[in-house]
């Protein structure tokens, strides 16, 4: 089915289109913002093209090649390979440029550098084969070389070009070139990284661009052009058959294929395959592509599979070798490269673009932030923007996976924000936690129906949310006290109470809020599925957390109430004095003083308690339960 395809979602979308066309090198150019990156691209393009005009006619024609089929049965499938294409342009800002020389062809993901540079590079990094990263010589290795460096490498960079830029204003000395190179080696070394070039230059002067500079006669080695032209840098394709289904072809009742970029292996009619996660195993009947069936296809091929046998296959399956599948999880060790403005909170939901499929997660534990500088870890409760960290990713539910280096289009995933859709981080599976496999799910005998019969209730959930002093609690034990009366079964989960035991760990920094919600809300499940009418009054402050308490419980088992009351009007009430104590500085991150309140904007119910009783706002629940729930 369609899914969210916003030109932000796509921070490994682009892994889809990374034919390794033999010969052809896709590198990235990174370092920090004023290091010179558009004149040495100029500089670079420039020479090789006014070189090789010919040769960048023919890749351009080669490029534009889809659509070049006849039968019945390739219109259906040139139409969904022009919907992925366009899907794919919508890219985030990074220009894809292609040139040549008469011994290669390239393709350089061009990132511009402003504010959101970070995962431009991201996108880049994760479509790149090897980095150019330049470096001024003046000033040598700043912190954005290094995050650039570390993002990279995170993203499965192994070869890097060090382009030691500006050799001019440091009069072509060697000693400062060696210095420089010394230092990105002594890095490199910790990022695992296989390969190490380094070249001195200007690129406004043209010295070792494409040819020798004759001001660097202590330096013998290639130009940069010469690096790139002859160095290896494929990232292995070797290993057994993964096709992330991208597409499940249709044209008529006759034939059903699964479309996809093989992401890892070859394929051949006739192997026995099993599609993932559902386990269902069959044959490789066709591989059907633009131009006509193919024998083989490997790595980097886009195809479409038909299968021997009636599966159900659909986006975001897995095709694996059966020999050989996919290991299941639904916990892993990542590392999180954070994007956005506002921080990530461990335990808050996102979306999760992991292959083709989307699922809900949240980040559950951070271990450590990393400090691309020094490679200190630090204790983090939260991530700012830009923040690199290690720690564990959770879904809600099991998915066929392989590490990121492994595999990066199965092993990489971005972090969507649920209701913005914007991107808001990337990361890389490291490996599987034991938890998916070794706990299941236990079904009990009791049931929450069988409980809710003998109750005579519907079991839900009435949330009350707002500021301090609203009347939260009030009304919520009125309403509890007239269900009593009623011989209804419930019970009241007041935020003030649950946090002298189960939430006495908590304070009041918007992550501990998270958690708080997060807690309060698997309680109230419980007691939902314990047949009780749960009450709860929580500020609760933030939209994202109540959205994910609602999602948790059953169809009409959550019923958002918002107290609403003016913080003016709280704050004159105050009746625990403690807005006069935030007002004064004494207590921080004080909800509607120095913490945020975000309104519920479809509530169930609204309770204005400025100009109504507590009681009378009792009975207007009361009758919305005996209306809609009772
Ligand atoms: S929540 O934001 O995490 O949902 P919760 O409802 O549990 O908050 O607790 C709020 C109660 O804690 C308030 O009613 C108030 O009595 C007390 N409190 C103490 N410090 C703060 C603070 N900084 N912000 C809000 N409430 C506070």
């Amino acid at each position: 089915m369609a899914e969210s395809t916003g030109p932000e979602d796509r921070v490994f979308g682009d892994l889809l289109r990374r034919e390794t066309q033999k010969g052809t090198l896709r590198f990235m150019t990174c370092g920090s913002v004023d290091d010179g990156k558009s004149t040495l691209l100029g500089r670079l393009l420039f020479e090789a093209d006014a070189l090789h005009s010919d040769q960048l006619a023919a890749l351009h024609s080669d490029s534009g090649r889809f659509g070049t089929a006849g039968t019945d049965l390739d219109y259906s499938l040139l139409l969904d390979g022009l919907e992925a294409e366009r899907e794919q342009k919508i890219t985030i800002d990074v220009a894809y440029r292609t040139f040549a020389t008469s011994r290669r062809k390239f393709v350089v993901a061009d990132t511009p550098g402003h504010e959101q540079y970070t995962r431009n590079m991201a996108t880049a990094a994760s479509t790149a084969d090897l980095a150019v990263l330049l470096v001024d010589a003046e000033r040598g290795l700043l912190p954005q070389t290094r995050r650039h460096a570390y993002i990279a490498a995170l993203l499965g960079i192994r070869v890097f070009v060090l382009a030691v830029n500006k050799m001019d204003r440091v009069d072509y000395a060697q000693s400062v070139f060696d210095r420089i190179t010394a230092d990105f080696k002594a890095l490199a070394a910790r990022l695992k990284v296989d390969e190490v070039r380094s070249v001195p230059v200007s690129a406004l002067n043209g010295d070792n661009i494409t040819r020798a500079s004759d001001w660097t006669g202590w330096y013998s080695g290639p130009s940069l052009l010469e690096v790139l032209e002859t160095i290896s840098a494929e990232r292995g394709a070797e290993g057994p058959l993964r096709l992330p289904v991208q597409r499940v072809v249709r044209p008529d009742q006759s034939f059903r294929g699964y479309a996809g970029t093989i992401a890892q292996g070859a394929v051949r009619p006739g192997d026995a395959v099993v599609v993932q996660p559902s386990g269902q195993a069959t044959t490789v009947a066709r591989i059907v592509t633009f131009d006509g069936d193919l024998g083989a296809a490997r790595q980097g091929q886009a195809v479409t599979l038909a299968l021997q046998d009636e599966t159900d296959v659909s986006r975001g399956d897995v095709i694996a070798a059966a020999a050989d599948p996919l290991e299941q999880a639904d916990q892993f060790a990542v590392h999180v490269v954070w994007l956005d403005k506002a921080p990530l909170y461990p335990g808050r939901a996102y979306q999760v673009k992991i292959g083709h499929r989307t699922l809900t997660g949240q980040i559950t534990e951070l271990k450590h932030r990393i400090d691309v500088n020094t490679f200190d870890k630090h204790a983090a409760r939260h991530l700012d923007c830009n923040d690199i960290a290690y720690g564990t990713l959770s879904l809600d539910r099991a998915i066929a996976f392989e590490p990121y280096a492994t595999c990066p289009t199965l092993g990489g995933f971005i972090l969507i924000d649920r209701f913005s859709k914007a991107t808001v981080g990337c990361g890389m599976i490291e490996f599987a936690l034991w938890r998916a496999s070794t706990v299941p799910w236990q079904d009990l005998e009791i049931t929450k129906a069988a409980r809710a019969t003998l109750t005579g209730q519907k079991p839900l959930v009435l949330w009350f949310t707002g500021l301090s002093g609203a009347g939260k609690s009030t009304v919520a034990d009125a309403v509890a006290t007239r269900l009593h009366g009623r011989g209804r079964h419930c019970y009241l989960l007041d935020g003030d109470n649950l946090r002298h035991g189960l939430n006495r760990d908590l304070g009041f920094r918007p992550e501990d809020r998270v958690e708080n919600i997060r807690r309060v809300g698997e309680v109230a499940k419980l007691f939902v599925d314990a047949g009780l009418i749960v009450l709860v009054s929580l500020i609760s402050p933030f939209r994202n957390e109540r959205a994910m308490v609602r999602e948790m419980m059953g169809t009409d088992e959550f019923v958002e109430i918002f107290v609403d009351a003016p913080l003016e009007v709280c704050e004159q009430r105050d009746p625990k004095g403690l807005y006069a104590r935030a007002r004064a500085g004494e207590i921080g991150n004080f909800t509607g003083i120095d913490s945020p309140y975000e309104p519920p904007e479809t509530p169930e119910l609204v309770l204005n308690t400025v100009d109504t009783t507590a009681d009378a706002l009792a009975d207007r629940v009361l009758a919305y339960y005996d209306r809609e729930l009772g």
